[in-house]
């Protein structure tokens, strides 16, 4: 009698625990305020230079940066030309009304309440036109209290694979067929293979035997193939969710698929390229360049 009542005592004070760690992990979910203001900025790519509609004048846009639970404001400034709504991928929950257009001169807040989601999502303009700019990576990191289900990783990255295009996109394209982009981007850079001396080529600084986070987003409408030369990938999310690990030397990510991936730079110092490509061509490639940090004593 005595053993059985003591027992259901410690069923009763592992719930209570339980439910006080639940209530604390509550406690500690934030608020999150942020501010995008949509604008009309020139770049200039492929030897030409045009405007695009971009989120403060970044191609990509700004990350979002914030814990499981959070909840997060963006109050979204139309200061460009054209009506735009974002949409928030992988989000379960952000407000209804979201699909309504914002239309230049206004401003909309987007209420995001964050779940389970973990890892990275990412967000974008809906129309394709304005997609094509108009991105970013919305990263969802563990609460204060939690661990990563694998090692610590020392840094994190992410890498948005991205196209560029030569002509103006306007609200005429309102569906892009893939195939149609002039080159490939990771990060905004179309890399060194252009011919054209304006081109950058993005560029990832990593320390001897560290191990690092890599969060690659596809912002391409066309399964693309990422990898980095000599360096195994392991899977560890997907899909704002951690997934089991499997190891693999490049991914293959599907239209607008996330995947985030750990990597050790244990190999010779040296440079490596960054390599991402559409799956139907082994030509179109856009290259980075992953360079271990060469200690100088
Ligand atoms: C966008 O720019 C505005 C004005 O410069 C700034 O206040 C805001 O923090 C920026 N937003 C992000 C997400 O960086
Ligand atoms: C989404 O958020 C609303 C407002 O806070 C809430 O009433 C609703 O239950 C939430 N839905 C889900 C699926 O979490
Ligand atoms: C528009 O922005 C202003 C100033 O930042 C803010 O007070 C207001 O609530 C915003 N309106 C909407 C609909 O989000
Ligand atoms: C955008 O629309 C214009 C007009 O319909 C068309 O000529 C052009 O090919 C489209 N661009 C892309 C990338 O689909
Ligand atoms: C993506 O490509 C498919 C064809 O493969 C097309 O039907 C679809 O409309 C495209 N989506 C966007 C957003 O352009
Ligand atoms: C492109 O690069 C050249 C040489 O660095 C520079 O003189 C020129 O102004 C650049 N053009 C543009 C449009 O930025």
């Amino acid at each position: 009698m005595g053993e059985k009542m003591g027992f259901q005592n410690q069923g009763f004070m592992r719930l209570s625990g339980l439910l006080f760690l639940s209530i604390l992990v509550l406690c500690r979910a934030d608020v999150q305020y942020y501010d995008f203001f949509l604008q009309e900025s020139q770049f200039t790519k492929l030897c030409s230079t045009k405007n695009v509609l971009t989120v403060n004048g970044s191609f990509p846009g700004p990350e979002i940066r914030v814990q499981r639970g959070d909840t997060v404001f963006v109050n979204v400034h139309n200061q460009g030309n054209s009506a735009v709504s974002i949409k928030w991928e992988g989000v379960e929950n952000s407000t209804a009304g979201s699909n309504d257009l914002i239309q230049p001169g206004r401003n909309f807040t987007y209420e995001i309440e964050l779940n389970d989601e973990i890892g990275t999502l990412w967000w974008h303009a809906t129309s394709a036109w304005a997609s094509a700019t108009v991105h970013g990576a919305f990263i969802v990191l563990p609460a204060a209290n939690e661990d990563y289900p694998f090692p610590a990783p020392d840094h994190d990255q992410t890498i948005i694979i991205g196209e560029w295009f030569r002509q103006e996109l306007t609200e005429a394209n309102q569906t892009i067929a893939p195939g149609q982009a002039d080159a490939y981007t990771i990060n905004g850079h179309p890399g060194e293979t252009t011919g054209c001396s304006n081109d950058t080529t993005f560029e990832y600084q990593v320390d001897y035997q560290g191990l690092y986070l890599v969060r690659v987003i596809n912002a391409v409408n066309e399964t693309m193939v990422f990898g980095i030369a000599s360096h195994s990938l392991t899977i560890v999310g997907q899909r704002g969710a951690y997934s089991r690990r499997s190891f693999t030397n490049s991914l293959t990510l599907a239209p607008y698929q996330v995947i985030d991936v750990l990597f050790c730079a244990n190999q010779n110092l040296g440079h490596y390229y960054i390599t991402a490509r559409p799956s139907s061509s082994t030509t179109r490639s856009t290259t980075g360049i992953l360079r271990y940090t060469t200690t100088s004593t």
